[in-house]
């Protein structure tokens, strides 16, 4: 997703591939920051990335490995602080380049062009798709893609309750909604919503090593939420569920998720963000 953010950039001219001191601007400590950093480090662009103090080690030395340059954001306004300063910073400095994968229609493109058609080549017997929401770009990008070739799937979003911090999800009722949600009519292309709290993420997080995968937090709770997905199945009615695992363990590790008391893991998340 991050590598077609910035070729759709390259596409439309907002970066010039070979042109020197071309600067990009993104808040991100998660998959796409890091993402974003390795592909601009591949083609020699200087990236920009706005962190709320408090984000986990992991994330800053990863982006900081791919030669990215922190910006600090209060550690207390969290993920919100960071977009809001790099919303300021971009339009003070309106040479910069911000990709906001919040509102870049690249994103979901993305999973609509490759996500979506890997998941029906793979299990064209899908009939339920559930994944988390963070900015909603797997959710709108592979929704579509499957809606249009079988508009009897139903898309299921997950979400953590109002409030509550699961790594890497947000909850529209907090206020903010992706511009690419409402840009793909995400209230028409969800069948539903499902909340799975901290607690249960954490739990599913842990149960999913002993069938062998060590996945983050947010994998947990797409799991959790295809399992409340599969409860609502009538015992006689066939179901293929499909969900997506976003990212491997290692970056979470400092959570404790794996070793320490969940209530503590639940605690933890809520001072430091590891994504
Ligand atoms: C680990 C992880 N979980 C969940 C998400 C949410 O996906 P989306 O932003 O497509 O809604 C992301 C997005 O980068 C992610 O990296």
């Amino acid at each position: 997703m991050a590598l077609s953010l910035v070729e759709a950039a390259e596409r439309d001219g907002r970066l010039i591939v070979g042109k020197p001191d071309q600067i990009l601007i993104e808040p991100s400590s998660g998959n796409t920051g890091i993402a974003l950093a390795l592909v601009c480090r591949l083609r020699d662009y200087h990236l920009k990335v706005v962190l709320p103090t408090n984000v986990s080690p992991e994330r800053r030395q990863l982006l900081l490995a791919f030669g990215a340059e922190i910006i600090d954001s209060p550690g207390a306004e969290g993920s919100n602080g960071a977009v809001r300063l790099a919303q300021r910073l971009s339009e003070e400095n309106p040479e910069w380049v911000f990709l906001y994968q919040y509102a870049n229609p690249a994103n979901p493109l993305a999973h609509y062009s490759t996500t979506g058609p890997e998941i029906l080549a793979d299990v064209p017997e899908i009939t339920h798709f559930v994944a988390g929401l963070g900015t909603s770009g797997t959710l709108m990008g592979v929704g579509r893609f499957l809606k249009e070739r079988r508009p009897d799937v139903q898309i299921w979003a997950v979400e953590p309750p109002s409030g509550e911090i699961v790594d890497g999800l947000r909850s529209l009722d907090d206020g903010y909604v992706p511009p690419i949600f409402t840009d793909n009519d995400g209230e028409h292309l969800l069948n539903r919503k499902v909340i799975v709290r901290a607690r249960e993420s954490i739990e599913w997080t842990r149960k999913l090593t002993e069938v062998g995968l060590f996945v983050g937090l947010s994998s947990g709770a797409a799991m959790a939420g295809a399992v409340k997905c599969a409860a609502t199945i009538d015992d006689e009615v066939s179901a293929t569920i499909v969900t997506l695992i976003a990212d491997d363990g290692w970056k979470y590790l400092s959570t404790g998720a794996w070793s320490d008391d969940v209530d503590d893991v639940v605690e933890r998340a809520k001072s430091i963000i590891y994504f």
